[in-house]
């Protein structure tokens, strides 16, 4: 289908974001496009994520406002432009850019796609946050896959400054040349990559994680020698095991898993058998209070 006659919205600071999911990325995400000054819909399946999400933005916001880093009152006002929407999603319909940061899964992404986009209007720009599923194949889901493409951010979104900005194959240059301008006005680095598996960062990432989990695995060190060597010795500002438990160790598991298959099953990037039992033992990281750290109140480290 052709994009001749779609005109895409300029995305300017009274344009109305959707975003899709309020997990770790998705809350901070709307948190960076609020704070620039846009109305921001934030949707979850989970009501309990939306909940987790508002007194999240909240403490943050508030934070700012403690530390000097907001002038006062402006927590509210920022908290003020979020709508939390848990089932009617009409309003995604007046929204000039949908910002999908779901599972990572390409079957729910597509299903997802293919719903918002009767949902919207024609020249909604749709984006996703995949780390490392193919944007081609998740607007191969759509009647207009011309409007669609990746806008990877980093975690926490609103301090990290990259944001990997993805075209698929049939995306639109005019999308492309949107989704950057927008970026920069939101004071992110915009840096255009292919659409390959894991794209920049995540691909060169895969490494750091893989191999201190094989090092972990032969007995070499164990996990807070081998985050202290990183973090003092490497220069790095944070450790594989507390990076993979920022991240979340089912996203991370996820991650790598998709990198392995996509490139045809490559040694380099296969997964290891330690997260794959510390996601099925709900030991995620951060989110869940307990990764390869404990971070209960009370909890002596690393976690037994
Ligand atoms: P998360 O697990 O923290 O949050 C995902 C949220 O999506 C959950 O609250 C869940 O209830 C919701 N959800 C699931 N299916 C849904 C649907 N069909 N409709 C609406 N909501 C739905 O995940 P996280 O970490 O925020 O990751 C989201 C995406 O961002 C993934 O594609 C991930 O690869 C990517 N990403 C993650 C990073 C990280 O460091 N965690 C960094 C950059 C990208």
């Amino acid at each position: 289908m052709s994009s001749l006659s779609i005109t895409f919205p300029d995305l300017s600071a009274n344009t109305p974001v959707g975003i899709i999911g309020a997990g770790t990325m998705g809350r901070g995400i709307a948190q960076v496009a609020a704070t620039s000054g846009h109305s921001v819909f934030l949707h979850d399946t989970n009501p309990q994520a939306l909940e987790s999400a508002r007194a999240h933005l909240k403490r943050i916001l508030e934070r700012l406002v403690e530390k000097g880093k907001l002038p006062p009152g402006q927590d509210a006002e920022i908290l003020g432009r979020i709508t939390f929407l848990s089932d009617d999603l009409k309003p995604l319909a007046a929204c000039g850019l949908i910002i999908e940061a779901i599972v990572e899964d390409l079957a729910a992404k597509q299903t997802l796609f293919a719903q918002l986009e009767r949902q919207v209007a024609p020249g909604t720009i749709l984006a996703t946050n995949t780390s490392s599923l193919s944007v081609t194949a998740i607007a191969a889901a759509c009647q207009h896959p011309e409007r669609v493409l990746g806008l990877h951010f980093f975690n926490p979104a609103p301090l990290m400054p990259l944001v990997e900005v993805v075209p698929g194959v049939a995306t639109a240059s005019e999308v492309v040349d949107r989704a950057r301008t927008l970026m920069e006005a939101w004071g992110k680095t915009p840096v255009v990559a292919r659409d390959t598996p894991g794209f920049i960062v995540n691909r060169v990432a895969r490494p750091f994680y893989g191999e201190a989990l094989r090092i972990l695995e032969e007995g070499i060190a164990d996990v807070p020698t081998i985050d202290w060597a990183m973090r003092t010795l490497g220069g790095f500002r944070m450790g594989p095991f507390e990076l993979m438990d920022l991240i979340g160790n089912d996203i991370n598991y996820r991650v790598t898993e998709t990198l392995w298959k996509a490139f045809f099953y490559e040694p380099r990037y296969r997964p290891s058998f330690t997260q794959q039992r510390m996601v099925e033992a709900g030991r995620l990281g951060r989110k869940t209070g307990i990764g390869f750290y404990d971070y209960r109140e009370g909890a002596t480290n690393p976690a037994p």
